[in-house]
């Protein structure tokens, strides 16, 4: 159940990624201080940009980046320096401008064989990260949704990626055909706490028909994270959220 609480609304992008960006600095400390590290998810596409400038910008020395560990919720099936690779995005506005030790940067390999390779990142995650309720557990997911409502790499038409029992699965993108890695619905929902960054008037009618429950929103992916224990958070700008109610 989606509460006010759980959902800040910015003026504009910009101040909604600097919010994240002190936000993710804090949850960070609380892990590191508790953990010793943090597991970090991070998704791909235009919306984290902007966070990954602020970061890079105002937390380069702000944060422990020797004890952050970055996986990726989804990968486009592509060379890490294609422009499409979520990799390659993340390391043009974060990686390359921060210290973060290579071993700590674990992506999805999107040049290899797709079945194989969301087999070999299931391994990576299964080894490396704690296992809560049978799955692996981040501490930290970013999330960012569609205009179709999709979230991660889980369209409308692959509803079966939801509660799949893998860790990871193919995936095809329903207009391009271009095939994805994503995690599956239950590893994001056995996140420690999730982050939704929503941005852009084209997303406000699939926002207000999943806050509101209208009839259909369950149709749409994004509606299906609610996490196991953990925290489920919104942060949307002024034009995704638009008028609800
Ligand atoms: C990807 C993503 C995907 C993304 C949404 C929103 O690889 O495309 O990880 O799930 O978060 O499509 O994308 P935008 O931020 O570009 O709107």
């Amino acid at each position: 159940m989606i509460t006010e609480k759980q959902i800040k609304i910015f003026d504009t992008p910009l101040t909604m990624a600097e919010s994240m960006a002190a936000e993710f600095k804090k949850i960070c400390g609380e892990v590191i201080l508790k953990k010793g590290m943090i597991n970090i998810a991070l998704s791909g596409g235009n919306t984290p940009k902007l966070l990954f400038e602020v970061l890079a910008e105002n937390y380069k020395n702000e944060i422990d980046w020797q004890k952050v560990n970055f996986y990726w919720v989804d990968e486009r099936c592509v060379p890490p320096n294609d422009f499409e690779s979520n990799f390659g995005m993340t390391e043009k506005y974060l990686l390359s401008k921060i210290e973060i030790p290579v071993e700590n940067v674990h992506r999805v390999l999107g040049e290899n064989e797709s079945a194989n390779e969301a087999i070999r990142y299931s391994e990576v995650l299964k080894n490396n990260l704690k296992i809560k309720n049978d799955l692996p557990e981040f501490d930290l997911t970013l999330l960012g949704m569609g205009d179709d409502g999709h979230t991660a790499s889980i369209f409308p038409d692959q509803m079966g990626i939801l509660n799949s029992n893998e860790i990871c699965a193919v995936a095809v993108h329903p207009v391009t055909g271009q095939k994805r890695i994503t995690l599956t619905g239950r590893v994001i929902n056995n996140s420690d706490s999730v982050y939704f960054l929503v941005t852009g008037k084209s997303k406000s009618e699939i926002i207000k028909i999943i806050f509101e429950k209208k009839n259909g929103y369950l149709k749409f992916p994004a509606a299906h994270i609610e996490l196991t224990n953990g925290e489920l958070n919104w942060y949307l700008d002024k034009e995704a959220f638009g008028e609800i109610g």
